[in-house]
């Protein structure tokens, strides 16, 4: 018998098997064999929101959520964060190396050359309602962008696999202006193909009437660290709905659009925006422990947005680099009040009882829309901002998936406790 093995013994049959482990993982379909009868389909797992399945092997990112450890392709977050620019970790995430020299110029000629988007796109922008949610705006924007690459489609062609890459990441800043504008009801401005990833957004924001718009370099070296840290996460609830949706081989800006949707919500990248609602919303120091006791004694109903987290139970790391980067921040822009609350909850909430017990610590959104809020961005643009650099590992994990010989079409299994078969009743029989 293999050491690397599980002995199972059905005990509605006395039968015992033999199941190979493999990094620390048994084959669900080895579980298949296992079954009660001639007719019985065989064992299953059951595992709601996939919370002990590994659902694919991949070489991006390496989580230890007890110790608390970040790292892209074996480089720790945090040294990416201090000495690498968004392009370059976008690039390590794609291409599972740093670029060498000539590699990082033509990565990011490439990127910057691809920045533009068709003047349609405006048009598409301008039918939404003035007070539309940029995330919706951005959301429908990237799926547009399908209709206007229909050659994307061809995924198995790694060239334009690589071509729909440049664009995607190259366009999100765009498309993330473009929906920032309108809800501001501003012009449009166009990319300025001089300046840095960052520096560029930047100006297509926030630029009004100046010929040319001065970007503040601890601003601009902030949305870089801010970039890399939400670069990827493994598998997340948006990437895994970019990996399943992608699986169906669907070309790469319909999946980015379905990833973007998982990540509107409040539990995921909408945590950001719903943590500074909640700041807001408790507006002063002497109202946190009320906010505190509403927590405890709502059964789970009112949260601590920006708290917990389904893989690290401790300190993310992400946002340790934050809180050092909010100070930065806050020399340049002036100090955000809400800061102070912020901090104080957080020194609350890591004494309570509570959130001691249950491992909640502040995660990457706890102070991250502080630092947006005080660059200038409205609220809702928070999820649009995290969604801008995350689509760089949206897209690693989606031609991983595609170059994955295991990997099939995302179809997962279910327990059935409807009612059994039964024969249609005409309406008048209906009672
Ligand atoms: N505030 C108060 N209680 C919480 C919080 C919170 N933020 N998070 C979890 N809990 C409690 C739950 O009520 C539950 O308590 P119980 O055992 O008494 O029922 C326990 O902690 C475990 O929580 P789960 O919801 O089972 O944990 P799960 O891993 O499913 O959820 C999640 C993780 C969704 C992130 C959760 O912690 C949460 O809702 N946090 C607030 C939203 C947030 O900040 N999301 C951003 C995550 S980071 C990201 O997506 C980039």
């Amino acid at each position: 018998m293999s050491k690397d093995s599980l002995t199972i013994t059905d005990n509605r049959t006395g039968k015992s098997y033999e199941l190979p482990i493999e990094s620390g993982t048994v084959k669900a379909l080895d579980l298949r064999q296992i079954k009660a009868g001639p007719d019985d389909f065989g064992l299953m797992t059951y595992d709601p929101a996939f919370t002990n399945t590994a659902a694919c092997k991949s070489r991006i990112t390496f989580i230890d959520g007890d110790k608390g450890i970040l790292n892209y392709r074996g480089y720790p977050i945090e040294q990416l964060a201090e000495k690498s620019t968004f392009l370059e970790t976008a690039y390590l995430l794609l291409h599972g190396e740093l670029p060498r020299r000539g590699e990082a110029e033509s990565w990011a000629h490439d990127v910057t050359h691809h920045t533009m988007v068709h003047e349609n796109i405006k048009e598409l922008v301008a039918g939404f309602r003035y007070d539309a949610h940029p995330m919706g705006m951005l959301m429908s924007t990237v799926a547009a962008l399908s209709t206007f690459y229909p050659e994307a489609k061809d995924i198995h062609d790694a060239q334009v696999r690589r071509k729909q890459i440049f664009r995607l990441i190259a366009k999100m800043p765009t498309l993330a202006a473009l929906a920032h504008r309108h809800s501001m009801g501003l012009p449009f401005v166009y990319p300025d193909n001089d300046l840095s990833y960052c520096a560029n957004f930047l100006q297509m924001t926030f630029r009004v009437t100046e010929p040319t718009y001065q970007v503040h370099p601890v601003l601009e070296k902030a949305l870089e660290v801010l970039f890399i840290l939400h670069g990827d996460h493994e598998q997340n609830c948006s990437t895994n709905a970019m990996r399943a949706v992608g699986s169906s081989g669907v070309d790469p800006y319909s999946a980015t659009a379905a990833a973007i949707a998982a990540l509107y919500g409040p539990l995921h990248g909408g945590a950001n925006e719903q943590v500074l609602r909640m700041l807001e919303e408790i507006g002063s120091k002497d109202k946190i422990p009320q906010f505190i006791k509403d927590v405890k004694t709502s059964g789970g109903e009112v949260r601590l947005m920006g708290f917990g987290h389904r893989v690290y139970k401790n300190y993310d790391p992400r946002a340790k680099i934050i809180k050092v980067m909010a100070d930065r921040v806050f020399e340049v822009t002036r100090r955000n009040p809400l800061l102070d609350i912020a901090l104080e909850l957080e020194h609350i909430a890591l004494e309570d009882e509570y959130f001691v017990k249950r491992k909640l610590y502040p995660n990457v959104d706890f102070y991250s829309g502080l630092i947006y809020q005080a660059m200038g961005f409205p609220i809702d643009m928070f999820p649009v901002l995290f969604a801008i650099p995350r689509t760089a590992g949206w897209l690693a994990q989606w031609e991983e998936m595609l170059l994955d010989k295991e990997q099939k079409i995302a179809r997962p299994r279910q327990i059935y406790l409807g009612s059994p078969r039964r024969d249609y009743a005409p309406l008048e029989k209906r009672g």
